[in-house]
């Protein structure tokens, strides 16, 4: 069933499948640049053929190296190498990397050309495709370099999922708790009797929730900062596992690292508690972190953690204080956050 619906960001979401993705992006009179995940081409090629056919493509492969400024560069110059107008479509079909880099170029290109999003894995869908965050990685720094620029419409085609990888079903996973646990809302019930299967009705109640904190916050300086929930955590893992240990992965550990240092705070209940980690539980999420990771931790946690963007003269981290009720504090000593990832 399709549903079409307009975000206050001014961002059209339509849930379609195959047949309507593919007349809503032939309808488009003006000219089309597809930047596309190199993966999405080779999987969906046949169904993806007639809707390339006489436009101009950039295919790129989905890397977290490749989320660079020599990427935004070669897209630039296709744009121009094409004499793109502004009402020209750039459509970004792939996931997050994919729509991050063609967010940025887009917004870059003659101040802001037509931009719309195709996010083919779960975590695009509920999360990169929604709140206008573009970002490359710059210096080592991930998402160092980055504008607001919302995606004028995104398409929302549930079929993609179903090639996803195991691990990049769980990263999409881990956002989709974390988006449940920020606020009273019904999509915490539906994840917890949603056998694992990704159905419309909860890549829809995500979306929601997304453009609910991102609504009145588009810079990111008031309610939007509570998706960060987990990430301080995540962020230190993914750093120093050299990335080996996927972002949902770490979100998943973080989230349940934040509820734990929420009970021993004494912000939540053993009763709370159980309730935010019961959807951590469903999935198989890693419950331990490698020894030699936790080495790593030891000895270069606390540099990290003070590299860490967000950080302004104290360590912010996003707690519970109930079940969907969330604050941001101030942590003194981040030996606590990294204690908690050791124990
Ligand atoms: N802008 C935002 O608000 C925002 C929010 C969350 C994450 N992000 C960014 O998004 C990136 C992560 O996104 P992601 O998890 O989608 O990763 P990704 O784009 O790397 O995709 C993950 C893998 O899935 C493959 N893939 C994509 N679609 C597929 C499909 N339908 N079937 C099979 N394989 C498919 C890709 O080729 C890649 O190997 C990170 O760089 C992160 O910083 C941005």
């Amino acid at each position: 069933m399709s549903i079409r619906y307009t975000l206050s960001l001014k961002t059209e979401v339509i849930h379609a499948d195959w047949e309507l993705m593919c007349s809503e992006i032939s309808g488009i009179r003006d000219r089309k640049l597809f930047i596309i995940d190199e993966k999405v081409l080779t999987l969906y090629h046949d169904r993806l053929q007639p809707l390339l056919l006489n436009n101009n493509l950039l295919v790129i492969k989905a890397s977290e190296e490749n989320k660079s400024l020599e990427q935004v560069t070669t897209i630039l110059s296709k744009m121009a190498e094409t004499n793109l107008r502004r009402n020209d479509a750039v459509i970004a079909l792939g996931g997050g990397i994919i729509l991050d880099l063609a967010g940025l170029a887009a917004s870059l290109f003659k101040r802001g050309c037509k931009l719309i999003f195709i996010p083919t894995t779960f975590l695009a869908m509920i999360d990169a495709a929604i709140g206008g965050k573009t970002a490359i990685n710059y210096n080592g720094c991930k998402n160092l370099i980055g504008t607001f620029y919302p995606a004028s419409q995104v398409i929302v085609n549930r079929a993609f999922v179903e090639t996803l990888s195991s691990v990049d079903l769980l990263n999409g996973w881990a956002e989709c708790i974390k988006i449940s646990l920020l606020m009273p809302n019904n999509l915490y019930k539906k994840i917890l009797s949603s056998d694992q299967r990704i159905d419309q009705d909860i890549i829809r109640q995500a979306i929601r929730l997304k453009e609910k904190l991102c609504r009145n916050d588009l810079y990111d300086s008031k309610l939007r900062r509570k998706l960060n929930l987990g990430h301080t955590f995540a962020h230190l893992l993914e750093s120093v596992s050299d990335y080996q240990i996927p972002h949902g992965l770490a979100v998943a550990i973080g989230i349940g690292s934040a509820a734990k240092l929420s009970l021993q705070m004494n912000l939540i209940d053993q009763t709370v508690y159980e309730k935010i980690v019961k959807p951590l539980d469903m999935f198989s999420f890693p419950e331990n972190i490698r020894e030699e990771i936790k080495e790593r931790l030891k000895a270069e946690g606390h540099r990290l953690l003070s590299a860490d963007k967000k950080k302004t003269s104290q360590q912010r981290v996003v707690l519970f204080k109930g079940f969907q009720q969330t604050r941001i504090m101030s942590i003194k000593n981040p030996q606590i956050l990294i204690d908690l990832l050791l124990v």
